[in-house]
């Protein structure tokens, strides 16, 4: 039967992307910043995850005005980096798991969770940032993905209580699925910041750190945070952290916290690391 193992929370900063590609990790700036990423990547290349499902957003990259889906499936058998405007970030292509992500999209869909179905799908910073943090560099990435995008981008996105449900819903779907597979759930986005308007950089990291207990130990009160709390304290941009619940919601109602990692700023970003694990 395929098992969850792994529960990652972490932002995507697209700057990160960045120092990865252009050789910068061992640089003053980004130093303390990867080696907080270190103990991730040593667990994680214990536990080796066959398959990712990355929850993520787009930035009006592949989904732009024209078509907002509210929760969004890849199923199909690869996803290439999407040019940003500066070219595809230099990474291997994503590959999917079709027979795991149908199987998830009909126990979702089953369950009441009507997601849209993507089989051709790029995918930008939002996922392969995440990737860049948990595995480096590799040639290949070292497991499958499925892409699960959640529109934070235009009003209105889902509730966090909504994000929470589907991660129990998530659960159930591998609880269910045959497979003798290990199973790693990634929520990215926020913590803090936002890009443009008079609050441009604001980072609120007393914010951010209580958010972050309550994430681990009482779900279902952050579940219960109003759009308008996060756009307050955390930006404009920090309401991309409503996808960490789906993570959350996949785990078990208790969880141990393998690693957890809190740096200000990264660019113009609070940067928020949570590896959770199950018992
Ligand atoms: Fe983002």
């Amino acid at each position: 039967m395929a098992k969850v193992v792994a529960g990652v929370g972490t932002s995507h900063v697209p700057a990160i992307g960045a120092a990865v590609g252009q050789g910068k990790t061992q640089e003053p700036y980004w130093k303390p910043v990867f080696e907080g990423m270190q103990a991730l990547r040593d667990r994680l290349a214990e536990i080796r995850p066959d398959v990712c499902i990355i929850v993520y957003n787009d930035h009006a990259s592949y989904f732009a005005l024209d078509l907002i889906p509210t929760f969004a499936l890849g199923v199909g058998s690869q996803f290439q980096p999407h040019d940003e405007g500066y070219g595809p970030r230099p990474v291997p292509v994503v590959k999917g798991d079709p027979q795991f992500g149908w199987h998830l999209a009909e126990s979702l869909i089953l369950d009441e969770f009507d997601l849209t179905l993507v089989n051709e799908l790029t995918v930008d910073h939002g996922l392969t940032v995440p990737l860049s943090v948990a595995f480096g560099q590799p040639g290949e990435w070292p497991c499958r993905v499925i892409p699960l995008c959640v529109n934070v981008v235009q009003y209105p996105p889902p509730t966090g209580n909504r994000c929470l449900q589907l991660g129990r819903a998530l659960r159930r779907a591998i609880d269910a699925y045959p497979e003798d597979i290990k199973v790693a759930i990634f929520g990215t986005g926020g913590l803090s910041h936002q890009l443009q308007g008079e609050r441009a950089g604001l980072i609120n990291a007393s914010y951010d750190n209580v958010w972050l207990d309550q994430l681990i130990s009482d779900p279902e009160r952050v579940a219960r945070i109003s759009h308008l709390e996060l756009l307050r304290e955390t930006g404009s941009e920090g309401l991309e952290c409503i996808m960490w619940l789906i993570m959350r919601g996949a785990l078990d109602p208790h969880v141990q916290v393998a690693h957890r990692f809190y740096h200000v700023p990264v660019s113009n970003t609070a940067y928020g690391l949570l590896l959770l694990e199950n018992g």
